[in-house]
C-alpha cells in the first residue's frame, strides 16, 4: 500500500518536472515557486539526488544582487497565471517577482547534505549554496528588520505563503484599492473560486505590487513604505530553523564565519520570538508592526513556530494546543482554529490543512521529544492522501480535496513522511 503511494508520488513529481525546476501543478502555477522548490527537493532526493540539488540551484541562480531570493521565477511565458512578469516589471534578465517567500532553503540544503548517499556531490553543492543562503538570511535582517528587533516582517501576504490567512484581515483594511489597474484573475479559471482568496483581497495584493513597483523594487525603501508589515511567527520560525541548520552545515564544512553569524541570529531571534507568545492561547500570534499590536487570530502560524529551535516548554504547549484542535477537527493540523467564526474549511489558508505545514510542525515536535503527536500528524497526512489524493490542501473536517490537483509538494511530503517511517521504495 505505502509502496503504491510512494510510486504515485514519484510519478507526480516527474509529471510536474520541467527539467531544471518543478511546477507546483500544471495550469494553476506554471512557473517555479521558491519554497515549493526547496521542499520538493526533499522528495526528489529520495530517488534522484542530482535532480534535487538542481531544483535548489536553479532557484538560487535567480537570486537578486541584494541577496533576496524571489518567490516566483518566470522561466518561460505562460499567460495562464496572473500576475505575470509584465505586472511585476522587476527588470531581471529572466523575469522574477519582486517579493520573497518563507526561507526554507537552509533547512532543506542541510537535510539533503546530511543524508546524501553521494557525499562528494553533496559537499560540492552545499559549498556553492551556503554563501548564497547566508546572503539571503542577511538580506532578511537588513531589509525586513531595519530596527534590529531580531524578527523580520513580511510586506505582502504572498510572502508568507498564507495568502488569505485571517491573520491579515485587519491589516488589509489599511491597504487601499484606489489606482489598481483592471486585471483578470486566472487562478479562478483553474481552481474552484470558493477555495481561493476573494476579489477584494486580490485587489489589495495587486495594490501592494503596484506600490512596490513604483519604488523601483528598491529593498532599502519597501519595508517602511508598505502599509502591510506583519511579523509572522511561522515565517520567523522557518527562518530561525534555517539559520540553525545552516550553522550546523557551515561548521561541518569549516565555514566558521557563516556558522557564527547564523548562530547569533538564532540566539537573538528565538529570544525575540518570546514577544509573540500568548500564554492564554498556548501559542504564538502575529504582530502588526504598523498598528504596533498583536493580531487577534489563532492561526497555524503560531504552531508552525515549533519548527524553530524554540524552548521545549513552548513546544510542549504548542503540542497541547494541537491536541485541543484535534477535538474540533477530524484531521490535523487546520490552518485556523475552527472555534473562530472566521474559520472556513475550504478557503485556502482560512482553515484547510496543508501537508507541508504538517510536515514542518511534526518535524519540530519530534525535535522537542514530542513524537506521539508528531506521529498522529503524519498519520493525518497519510489518511488525507489515502482518502482524497495529492491535493493542494484539504478540508480538515471532511478531507475534501481543494485547490490544485496532483500537487508537487504534497507528493514530496508524502515521500518524506513514508521514508521517514522506514517504508522506503523497493
Ligand atoms: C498565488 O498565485 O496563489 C500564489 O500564492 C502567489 O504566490
Amino acid at each position: 500500500m505505502s509502496e503504491n503511494i510512494i510510486n504515485r508520488a514519484v510519478e507526480i513529481l516527474r509529471q510536474n518536472d520541467l527539467g531544471d525546476y518543478t511546477v507546483p501543478t500544471h495550469g494553476l502555477y506554471p512557473f517555479q515557486w521558491n519554497w515549493d522548490s526547496c521542499l520538493t527537493a526533499l522528495g526528489q532526493s529520495q530517488f534522484d539526488e542530482g535532480r534535487a540539488w538542481r531544483e535548489i540551484e536553479t532557484l538560487f541562480a535567480h537570486q537578486w544582487d541584494d541577496g533576496m531570493v524571489p518567490h516566483i521565477i518566470f522561466h518561460k511565458e505562460d499567460d495562464g497565471y496572473f500576475p505575470g512578469p509584465e505586472i511585476w516589471a522587476t527588470g531581471r534578465p529572466v523575469p522574477t517577482s519582486g517579493i520573497t517567500q518563507p526561507p526554507v532553503a537552509g533547512f532543506s540544503v542541510a537535510r539533503l547534505a546530511a543524508r546524501a548517499k553521494n557525499k562528494a556531490l553533496a559537499e560540492e553543492k552545499a559549498r556553492l549554496l551556503l554563501p548564497k543562503i547566508q546572503a539571503w538570511h542577511e538580506w532578511f535582517y537588513r531589509c525586513r528588520d531595519p530596527e534590529g528587533t531580531g524578527l523580520v516582517a513580511i510586506i505582502h501576504p504572498w510572502e508568507s505563503g498564507r495568502d488569505n490567512s485571517i491573520d491579515w484581515d485587519e491589516a488589509f483594511k489599511r491597504v487601499p484599492t484606489e489606482g489598481v489597474l483592471p486585471f483578470v484573475r486566472r487562478d479562478t479559471q483553474h481552481a474552484n473560486p470558493d477555495h481561493r482568496p476573494t476579489q477584494a483581497q486580490y485587489e489589495r495584493y495587486v495594490w501592494l505590487v503596484q506600490r512596490f513597483r513604483s519604488l523601483g523594487w528598491d529593498n532599502d525603501k519597501l519595508h517602511d513604505a508598505s502599509p502591510f508589515q506583519l511579523v509572522d511567527p511561522g515565517f520567523n520560525g522557518i527562518l530561525l530553523r534555517s539559520c540553525n541548520d545552516l550553522a550546523d552545515l557551515a561548521e561541518q564544512l569549516g565555514e566558521n564565519a557563516i556558522a557564527a553569524a547564523s548562530r547569533a541570529r538564532v540566539e537573538s531571534g528565538v529570544a525575540a520570538l518570546e514577544q509573540l507568545w500568548d500564554e492564554g492561547l498556548g501559542q504564538y500570534r502575529c504582530f502588526d508592526r504598523v498598528a504596533g499590536a498583536a493580531v487577534d487570530s489563532a492561526s497555524v502560524a503560531g504552531l508552525l513556530a515549533a519548527f524553530a529551535p524554540i524552548p521545549q516548554p513552548r513546544k510542549a504547549a504548542i503540542a497541547r494546543r494541537i491536541s485541543e484542535l484535534a477535538n474540533r477537527t477530524r484531521y490535523l493540523v487546520p490552518s485556523h482554529d475552527p472555534a473562530d467564526p472566521r474559520f472556513d474549511g475550504l478557503r485556502y489558508w482560512r482553515g484547510p490543512i496543508w501537508l507541508i505545514v504538517n510536515f514542518m510542525i511534526a518535524d519540530g515536535l519530534r525535535q522537542g521529544g514530542l513524537s506521539d503527536l508528531a506521529e498522529q500528524i503524519d498519520q493525518s497526512s497519510l489518511d488525507l492522501i489515502g482518502k482524497a489524493g495529492f491535493a493542494e490542501y484539504y478540508d480538515p473536517m471532511t478531507a475534501e480535496p481543494c485547490g490544485g490537483a496532483t500537487f508537487t509538494w504534497t507528493a514530496a511530503m508524502v515521500i518524506e513522511i513514508l521514508v521517514g517511517l522506514g517504508m522506503e521504495q523497493k
